[in-house]
């Protein structure tokens, strides 16, 4: 017995109980007594079954993530040993699950004979987010009592399932309807009176005997997961577990897994998607709003403007649950705007996304208006309209004079200055950015932009609306671009730089699909279409000589069928072109530079380098709070690679005193300010500091 593990008896059924908050993690705190509790009731004759359950408001969810990389992870006994003891037990063990059963904790569960589980409860083995693969059995058991495709999908994506799944595909052999510890209780007690022998996991064969026969489809599924890693090792290393799985005998395949796993975990991915997991967390953590500061009820929203921003704002809302009402200039706007959402909605079912009721419930939320009086009782409204600073004035002088006292009052500006759209109202502190990236009901990411008077309740409000629509909140300070799209310019011009000195579009996109992006920049250029960049740049007086080459030509990107690249028949692959190419040579003779071939590393260096040199400035201008922070940023909103932990994660992973010389070395060289290394940074470098706050 322990403040952790506690053991009381029903009847001659043993009940274990787990108790070690937050989340009942496998911690070696935790492991310690359960085992020894483990032990003593298998040779307690006076035992015929037990009943493992936990307190709070999880089964056990997963290894504890803080003990990973430390020598406490490795103490024994480890969850290879629990599982181990678990499965010879020789009276019925059951599994009494609430909440969610994830990673270790599935596995322990599924070390037990039985698992009951209450009709919430959520399954999953989520190693591959953390870039690991199970490495306690799970990858050899699971395959072996769901079928080795359903295991490959669930490991390979780590999305748990429901409880009623579970049922249907065995992974749970009843649900509780009443008490979930009694009824567990009530199972075990019956299965020991049946008296029947006990099965073990890793005994069963008859759903794997069937793909061992007839690989094909199985084989397909590993073909998917090994196109789709994308310099991920994890999921390609837990595809080749679950194939071990049916191929090998069981403790081979366990120790083929346990060695993958120890592989994975001292791997720099693994450390860097583990770093994501906490940071994403301490992200939510923001200085002067504290646990005291309640957010202010939102319970009906407004959006102004129904264009691509506004239409996957308003769906992001109506999918958290929220009811919008979006406001439009004219009747013609609005109904494109509605017609536009209403067919992505319908695109999501036919993908088999969503159900069609689903579909009607999130419209049903959504209704238009072209009046501001309409917008007169929402709690919280969103400005989605052009980028011109006159433009947001007048919008934000209109909503102040019909919103609500106490409405907060937000602006999805992705540059513009906050605290002069604020100024433009009575009640500054009531005004806040809530930016959104594009498409707005898909990305992940919205920057919280706090203003010199916004008020704390007021970001407590825009993080709770973030945490409804399901994205990942990251407060940051007013400045031209923010956090994100203030980085994504710095490394602008050197793309230009690179394509005059000799680098084509195709080889420099390469340059970033090899480092994990999903898309170079100049496909993603094509994408968004060049044409807002141009935009953007003449309204603050700046050039970039291909880029506005390009659009004067009317070369706007996919939209277009050109770009920087060639876009054949509305296809959306890209074709390199050959008019692109003596565009470039020719501004380059013009400009009198000298051409030569610029090898990956160099690109690398002169675009992302100076992004990490802009993460230091903002750090030290507190216009981010922390470096994790702008990891999250760059994770989430723009693609940067999970693999590598985002942009200072990876400066740390590349060595601090390497891209302060390399910085120093490029400013030398092009006289750019990009590369003129941070005073901070330098510092950091020089005293052998990091950014990573957890270097686990
Ligand atoms: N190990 C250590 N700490 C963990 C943890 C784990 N496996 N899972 C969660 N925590 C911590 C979080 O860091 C957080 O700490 P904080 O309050 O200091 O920030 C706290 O527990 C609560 O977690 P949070 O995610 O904020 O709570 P939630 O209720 O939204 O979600 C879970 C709960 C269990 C669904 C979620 O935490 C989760 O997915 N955990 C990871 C599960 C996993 O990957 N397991 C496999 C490990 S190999």
């Amino acid at each position: 017995m322990s403040d952790i593990v506690s053991v009381r008896r029903e009847g001659d059924v043993a009940v274990v109980t787990i108790d070690n908050p937050p989340v009942n993690a496998l911690s070696l705190r935790m492991r310690q007594p359960l085992y020894a509790a483990l032990e003593a009731l298998g040779t307690d004759d006076g035992v015929k079954a037990i009943v493992i359950a936990c307190a709070g408001a999880t089964f056990v969810a997963g290894a504890d993530i803080t003990e990973f990389g430390t020598s406490k992870a490795l103490e024994r006994p480890n969850l290879p040993d629990l599982c181990t003891l678990l499965e010879d037990t020789a009276k019925p063990v059951v599994a009494a699950i609430h909440g969610t059963a994830l990673g270790g904790g599935l596995e322990l569960a599924l070390a037990c004979h039985f698992r009951v589980a209450v009709p919430s409860a959520r399954l999953g083995l989520p190693e591959v987010k953390l870039g690991l693969l199970p490495g306690s059995g799970g990858t050899a058991r699971l395959p072996r009592v769901v079928g080795p495709e359903k295991a490959l999908k669930m490991i390979v994506s780590g999305n748990p399932i429901g409880a009623a799944e579970a049922l249907k595909s065995e992974l749970v052999d009843a649900i509780a309807e009443g008490d979930l510890v009694a009824d567990a209780v009530k199972f075990a007690a019956a299965k020991a009176a049946e008296g029947k022998p006990l099965v073990r996991i890793r005994d069963r064969d008859e759903k794997l005997a069937p793909v061992r026969e007839n690989t094909q489809g199985f084989e397909g599924l590993i073909a998917e997961v090994t196109r789709k890693a994308r310099g991920l090792e994890a999921p390609i290393a837990a595809a080749a577990a679950v194939r071990n799985a049916i191929e090998m005998p069981f403790d081979a395949a366990l120790k083929a897994e346990r060695d993958s796993f120890i592989h994975l975990v001292q791997g720099d991915q693994s450390r860097a998607q583990r770093h994501l997991f906490f940071a994403e967390r301490e992200a939510t953590k923001v200085a002067g709003v504290g646990k005291d500061v309640q957010p202010r009820p939102v319970k009906r929203t407004g959006v102004i403007g129904a264009g691509t921003m506004g239409g996957g704002i308003a769906m992001s809302l109506a999918n958290g649950g929220i009811p919008v009402t979006i406001l439009e200039m004219t009747d013609e706007a609005l109904e494109r705007g509605l017609g536009t959402i209403s067919k992505n909605y319908s695109v999501s079912v036919d993908r088999g996304s969503i159900s069609a009721e689903e579909r009607d419930a999130r419209l049903g939320r959504i209704n238009g208006t072209t009046d501001y009086a309409d917008l007169a009782d929402c709690d919280l409204v969103i400005e989605a309209v052009f980028e011109e600073m006159p433009i947001k004035k007048e919008v934000f002088g209109k909503l102040d004079a019909i919103a609500k006292p106490g409405a907060v009052l937000a602006t999805n500006t992705s540059y513009l200055d906050v605290n002069e759209i604020a100024a433009a109202t009575s009640r500054p502190a009531d005004v806040i950015g809530m930016h959104f990236f594009s498409p707005a009901n898909v990305m992940r990411l919205l920057e919280i932009v706090r203003g010199e008077k916004t008020a704390p309740d007021v970001i407590a409000t825009a993080l709770d609306a973030g945490r409804r629509m399901k994205k990942v909140p990251v407060v940051v300070g007013v400045c031209h671009g923010f956090v994100g799209n203030r980085m994504l310019s710095s490394r602008s011009a050197e793309l230009e730089s690179l394509l005059l000195e000799g680098a084509t579009p195709e080889e420099i996109d390469k340059a970033f699909l090899d480092f994990g992006w999903p898309m170079g920049p100049f496909q993603m250029g094509d994408l968004a279409g060049l044409d807002i960049g141009w935009r953007t740049r003449k309204s603050l007086g700046k050039t970039a000589v291909i880029g506005d080459a390009l659009c004067e030509m009317g070369r706007f990107g996919q939209k277009t069928g050109k770009g920087f690249y060639l876009y054949e028949d509305g296809s959306r692959k890209p074709k390199p072109d050959p008019e692109v190419n003596k565009l470039i040579e020719d501004k380059a003779r013009e400009l009198g530079v000298n051409r030569r071939t610029i090898p990956a590393e160099e690109i690398i260096e002169r675009t992302l380098y100076p992004m990490v040199n802009e993460g230091a400035k903002i750090l030290e201008e507190k216009i981010a709070q922390r470096p994790s922070d702008i990891d999250i940023v760059w994770t989430n909103g723009y693609g940067f690679p999970i693999g590598k932990g985002g942009p200072m994660f990876w400066a740390d992973l590349e060595g601090l005193p390497k891209v302060v010389e390399r910085l120093e070395h490029w400013h030398g060289k092009t006289g750019n300010d990009v590369f003129k290394p941070a005073a901070s940074l330098k510092q950091l470098a020089a005293t052998g500091g990091s950014f990573s706050a957890r270097p686990a």
